[in-house]
Parts: C-alpha cells; sequence; structure tokens
C-alpha cells in the first residue's frame, strides 16, 4: 500500500520521534506569521479574487467561485412564475436543518412563534454532525470571556466584528450548560468536570469534547429535541429564492427535491441557516464538508439585498487526510495536536509550532511541500505531510487514540492503518467559510425580518476561525437568530408575497453585461465528468433517454 519513499520517509520519523518529543519549538512572531501567510495561504495567491459587478459588495474582492454563484441567475424566471397563494404561514421560517438552524427552531419555538423547518436534505446532514474535536467556552476558574475574547479575535487576525465576539464568548458558559440538559454527554474527568483540551491559538484549555464525534453528538442531541417537540420540519426541501415586499422578506419558495413540486411559505421572519460552501471546491481544493455544503443561503441573502463580510477568505484546515486516497480531503481533527500530535516532514523534522493558528499551520505545510520540496509522495501523486499521531500514545498512554478519538481510529482501521502505530498523511482541505452574510449581535441580516445564523453568516470569525468556535457560533447566533425573530413575529404582519428583487437584480446583471449563462444556488455539487453531462438521463420521463 504505502510505496518505497512513504516506507523510508517513515522510518526516519520514528528515529527522529524520542528527540522531537523533547523539541520545543517557538511561537511565530507577527512579522515571521505575516510573511509566512502572505507567501503561502492560498488566500493570498494572485488571481483567486475578483472584483463583484453587482450588488451590495459591487467594487469588493470576492473568491472566484463565490462571485460566479452571485453573479448567476435565479433559477425560476421572476417574470412568469405563478405567486398566486401560500402553502405555509409561519411566524418563523428556518431555512436550514443543521445546528444553526435547529437551534433557532428550538429558541423560536420557546419563544411561542409558530415554526417551519425546511431543509435540503435530512434534519441533521450537515457540517455540524461531522465537527469532531470540540467547542470553546471559557468556564473554568483559570479562565475567562475576556480571554477566549482575545483569542479569538487574535485568531481572526483582528479584523473580527467585536460585538459578534463579545456575543460568543459571553454566550459560551451558558451555551455548554444547556446542551447538558438537553442531553450532551461531554467528556469528563472521573469527578465530574469537563475534560477540557488546547485548540489552535487558544491561551487556555477550553475544548470541551465528546470524543472526536463532538458535533454528532451535539446535532443528534438538537434533532431529537426539534422531533420531540414536534417543531415541523420540510426535508429535501431547499429554498431556492426568497420572497420579498418592498426592502423586507416575506418568506421564500421552497423546492420539493423527490416530487418537484414548489412549495410557497408565507413568513413574518426568516432565518438563513444553510451552513457553508466546501463543495464548492475553491481552488481546487478537497473539502471536510457534506454534499450540501454549497453556498445556497449567500445567494439568496445577496440577490435581497444583504451585504456579506469576508468573501475572500476561506479557512483551509491544515490537517485533511491525505492518504490513502479514498478518504483524501476528511478531517483529522485538531484534536490530535491538541493532544500533542507532530507535524512533520519527509526527512522527519517539526517545521512549526502544532497550535499555531489554522492559516499559519496550512501555509507551513504549503510552504515544506511545494516550496521546501520536503513533502511526502503518495502512490497518486499527492504530496502531504506526517502527523505523528503514535506520538499521542506515547504521551498519553496506550489505548488513547482508541478511547479519545475512535471515530478516527476506525476510519484509519477500515484501510488497516492503525494509526496508534503508524502516522498518517495529511495536507490542507477546504474547511471553513470565514466570511458570510453580515449580521449583528441579534443575528440581523441588514434587511427587514431576515436573520442569519452560523456558518452561513459572516463577521465573527474575521478572516480565520479557531477550532471549536464553529460549534460555538452555531448555538450562540442560532439561539439569538430564534429569539430576535420569533420577538419581531409578534410585532409584524405577513406581507405580500413577490419576486420583485430578482427582477431588480436580473436587470442589475443585465445593466453589468452579465449573460444569462449560469443559474444558481445549484442546491448540490456536480460531479459528473464532462462526457457524462452530455448524456441525458430522463429519470423523471421515465428511466433512461
Ligand atoms: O479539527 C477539528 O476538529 C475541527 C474543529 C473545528 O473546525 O472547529
Amino acid at each position: 500500500m504505502y510505496n518505497e519513499e512513504m516506507l523510508k520517509s517513515m522510518k526516519k520519523l520514528e528515529e527522529t520521534r524520542s528527540e522531537r518529543k523533547k523539541q520545543k519549538l517557538p511561537l511565530l512572531s507577527p512579522e515571521e506569521k505575516k510573511e509566512l501567510l502572505t507567501k503561502f495561504h492560498p488566500d493570498y495567491k494572485p488571481d483567486t479574487t475578483r472584483k463583484m459587478r453587482v450588488g451590495a459588495n459591487k467594487g469588493e474582492n470576492v473568491y472566484h467561485e463565490y462571485a460566479n454563484l452571485f453573479e448567476a441567475f435565479g433559477s425560476i424566471d421572476p417574470g412568469t412564475f405563478k405567486l398566486g397563494g401560500f402553502d405555509y404561514d409561519v411566524d418563523v421560517l428556518i431555512i436550514g436543518g443543521g445546528g444553526a438552524g435547529a437551534a433557532a427552531a428550538l429558541s423560536a419555538h420557546s419563544q411561542g412563534a409558530t415554526v417551519l423547518l425546511a431543509t435540503k436534505l435530512r434534519l441533521g446532514d450537515a457540517n455540524t454532525m461531522m465537527a469532531q474535536g470540540g467547542i470553546q467556552a471559557a468556564d473554568k476558574e483559570n479562565d475567562s470571556p475576556d480571554r477566549h475574547y482575545l483569542d479569538v479575535i487574535g485568531g481572526g487576525g483582528f479584523h473580527n466584528d467585536p460585538d459578534l465576539v463579545k456575543a460568543l464568548v459571553m454566550d459560551a458558559p451558558l451555551v455548554i450548560s444547556w446542551l447538558e440538559k438537553l442531553g450532551v454527554m461531554f467528556d469528563k474527568e472521573k469527578d465530574g468536570t469537563m475534560v477540557t483540551i488546547h485548540g489552535g491559538g487558544t491561551s487556555r484549555k477550553r475544548m470541551h469534547s465528546a470524543r472526536d464525534y463532538s458535533g454528532g453528538e451535539i446535532m443528534k442531541t438538537l434533532r431529537d429535541e426539534v422531533i420531540n417537540r414536534k417543531i415541523e420540519v420540510m426535508e429535501f426541501s431547499p429554498a431556492i429564492e426568497l420572497l420579498t415586499e418592498k426592502n423586507r422578506v416575506t418568506g421564500a419558495i421552497l423546492y420539493n427535491l423527490e416530487t418537484e413540486e414548489y412549495i410557497i411559505v408565507s413568513a413574518k421572519t426568516t432565518i438563513l441557516a444553510t451552513g457553508g460552501s466546501g463543495r464548492l471546491h475553491i481552488q481546487g481544493f478537497p473539502t471536510t464538508n457534506h454534499y450540501g455544503a454549497t453556498a445556497d443561503g449567500l445567494v439568496l441573502a445577496y440577490r435581497a439585498g444583504a451585504k456579506m463580510a469576508f468573501m475572500d477568505t476561506v479557512q483551509y484546515h491544515p490537517t485533511g487526510a491525505a492518504f490513502p486516497e479514498q478518504i483524501v480531503g476528511l478531517l483529522i481533527t485538531e484534536k490530535m495536536r491538541g493532544l500533542g500530535a507532530q507535524l512533520v516532514n519527509k526527512n522527519g523534522d517539526r517545521f512549526i509550532y502544532e497550535l499555531e493558528t489554522r492559516d499559519a499551520e496550512a501555509a507551513a505545510i504549503i510552504r515544506e511541500c511545494e516550496e521546501r520540496n520536503l513533502g511526502v509522495r503518495t502512490p497518486s501523486g499527492m504530496l502531504g505531510v506526517w502527523l505523528d499521531s503514535p506520538l499521542v500514545e506515547e504521551i498519553h498512554g496506550k489505548g488513547t487514540i482508541k478511547k479519545r478519538l475512535p471515530a478516527m481510529y476506525r476510519q484509519y482501521q477500515r484501510f488497516e492503518i492503525d494509526m496508534a502505530e503508524v502516522p498518517i498523511l495529511v495536507y490542507p482541505t477546504q474547511h471553513y467559510q470565514n466570511g458570510g452574510i453580515a449580521i449583528n449581535d441579534k443575528a440581523e441580516a441588514g434587511i427587514k425580518n431576515l436573520y442569519a445564523a452560523g456558518e452561513t453568516s459572516g463577521g465573527v470569525h474575521g478572516r480565520n476561525r479557531l477550532m471549536g468556535n464553529s460549534l460555538l457560533d452555531i448555538l450562540v447566533f442560532g439561539i439569538r437568530a430564534g429569539k430576535s425573530a420569533a420577538e419581531k413575529s409578534k410585532k409584524t404582519k405577513s406581507g405580500k408575497l413577490t419576486l420583485e428583487h430578482i427582477k431588480k437584480y436580473h436587470a442589475e446583471l443585465k445593466k453589468a453585461r452579465i449573460k444569462e449563462v449560469k443559474h444558481s444556488p445549484i442546491i448540490l455539487p456536480d460531479y459528473r465528468r464532462e462526457e457524462t453531462k452530455a448524456r441525458h438521463v430522463g429519470i423523471f420521463e421515465g428511466g433512461l433517454a
């Protein structure tokens, strides 16, 4: 399975292990970090962004992959689409069935609002379910929300929205106890206190976890609660356009993927919680994200006039799997490095302190492979560096990996790799949408009656998010969005349902001489090869055409 180069390099890694274990690498100075990022982080590559030609961010730099979606036409023609009545009339419509959507639904429901949660796939099919390492909260004696605040701001390159960061860190301890009350089983010490470890860029051990399936544990608890409370959920029904009356959002058009019917929802308030965009494969990177992460909420909000924040930056998780080929791009949790696993190059040497912020870690791995030629090449030609996983066992005792990282252990066992015995190969992978719909601390999205929460929103993490602040973000802002929207709905009457904003947006596209070639949101990624795309398979017309 391993080629000769890999085997030779693994031997070097083993030879250097005992010396490396004692080695202390310094943190990067601000100047060193800046140089590393500008030379090697993918955000800084030339020609990766372009200036938007239309919409609220006109003139601002946006990654091409996002701009392509924003500068596309809607999939329905606002001139001919029939908008007679509505199929649902609710106080709060939530679009998205991940952690932020579920938290918003619970919070709005607790306020007495009527809620409809519509989701593209199934409730819980989301990045939340796949989150591994943990959730940050400053709830121990040696820690405080202001320390957490400083870490978040430092991690984000001092670009974060301070009000959002304040909300994030102040609500964090409350979120942990809310989750516990709902039934989330966090890792505990024998005396009942929470197990907490460091993540990259944290000054205190505040990462709470449920083994290495923290997101799964949280998501299934939230999902059970939504179901137990009998909140209405509509699955396989993505939103394809918002509805508006003048400058306020009044509902949305959903599209049932199974029946191919449109569903019209009139809503006093609407919350976008559609998650991230890993499936855009920005700059050709693989991704840790779930199949539905296609930036739908951004597109809908942008057409309605919402402003986006930080659309020129993306988080590449430093340690995506680089071998074996079947799992390339999947997440290798930062918790590994939190537990002491070291990053090691072809020669068996460390090249960066392992708990720098993610942007710096990713840039350092790219430098090692691309500039220094010290990456390890796999049989399929991919480059990567080692993550010395057996070191975790040396530091914490035999059996630690199996006990504390059981999902990861099993993932490699499927390929007959025992990561407690041999290192694993890693390379950066597209992980997180740093930017998104600009919101305030009430989760308001800058357009009347529209709210956004979780990965689809932007601002709280600045230009780089720290580990464990995403699970926190979806809950803090999901709960806030649900509360704000429910309160607003009490003072709001249902509005007219029109597509006037789409007419206006299409006119703007035409004025900018953008041809109607592309349509968005894309709903699902298209992985067909060019030659198969040409084939027409008429599934709904009765089989192969
Ligand atoms: O590495 C991880 O476990 C990822 C966590 C996160 O993105 O917060």
